[in-house]
């Protein structure tokens, strides 16, 4: 289903809403956030597996199936963690090149194992990408899977649009916030529970559970698919297109095209 974009979303509203997150949580995805994504490679998969009751997978290669690819493209993934997008996306076309830009080694460690597994290679850079250490125009397509609660949009959206090639497409996908209350009180509630249960299961470090509260506010504090669609337009992308998952916009899909 599409859903279209919320005009109340402005330029100035969406600054304040950064800096009431930036408030909220500068201080997590400065030190607790690369903490856990120090523990994190070890289950990553199977984690998010038992958390989703199964469905991760499905949401990966759903998003992956959207990203249009054809031979010789640079693609850039952003928060690329694991390479569990990057390694599908050569999968799906392995005539293209993909960069992965991460602030944390462990998880591009363990992703340029998996990679090496899979016979595929993946250039990797080890960088806070609220700037992208690349040059204007660089990138055919850009990923952004499961990362973006925990940065500040106002300044990684615009870098985004930036190195993308005029054309480009951007693609989305994460967990948003449902645009129905209820099913929002719900969800928050079903997060705490199985982030703690997956915390015990699979032995998390003190880091990853003492930061549990932090990934349910996240949510909370996060953008619905349709406020995410009136962003994107704001940064400058066309053409923007998002439809909502069969979980009811717990998790949205979102691409955008910068202009020619
Ligand atoms: C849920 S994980 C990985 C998602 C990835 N798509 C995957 O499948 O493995 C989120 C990633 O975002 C990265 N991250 C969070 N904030 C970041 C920042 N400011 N700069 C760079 N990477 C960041 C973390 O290091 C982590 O690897």
């Amino acid at each position: 289903m599409e859903y279209s974009s919320d005009s109340s979303i402005t330029w100035g509203s969406f600054e304040q809403r950064e800096q009431h997150r930036l408030s909220l949580f500068a201080q997590t995805w400065s030190q607790c956030v690369p903490k856990v994504f120090e523990d994190v490679p070890r289950y990553y998969r199977p984690g998010n597996i038992v958390a989703s009751l199964g469905l991760w997978e499905l949401w990966v290669w759903q998003f992956v199936r959207t990203v249009d690819l054809q031979p010789q493209y640079k693609v850039l993934d952003v928060c690329a963690g694991t390479n569990s997008v990057g390694i599908r996306l050569l999968k799906k076309q392995p005539d293209i090149s993909v960069t992965a830009v991460d602030r944390s080694k462990e998880m591009q460690e363990h992703g340029a194992k998996d990679a090496a597994k899979a016979g595929l290679h993946i250039d990797s850079v080890i960088h806070d990408v609220t700037t992208l250490p690349f040059p204007d125009n660089s990138f055919d397509v850009i990923t952004l899977q499961a990362a973006s609660r925990h940065l500040q949009l106002d300044k990684v959206l615009p870098e985004i649009h930036r190195v993308l090639k005029p054309g480009g497409w951007f693609y989305h996908c994460d967990m948003l916030k449902p645009t129905n209350r209820f099913l929002e009180w719900f969800y928050l509630r079903y997060l705490r529970v199985s982030l703690a249960l997956t915390a015990l299961i699979f032995g998390s470090s003190e880091a990853s559970r003492s930061c549990g509260g932090y990934f349910v506010e996240a949510i909370h504090h996060f953008y619905t698919p349709e406020e995410l669609s009136s962003i994107l337009k704001l940064i400058g992308f066309k053409q923007v297109e998002g439809k909502k998952s069969i979980w009811g916009g717990m998790v949205g899909f979102h691409r955008a095209q910068k202009p020619e």
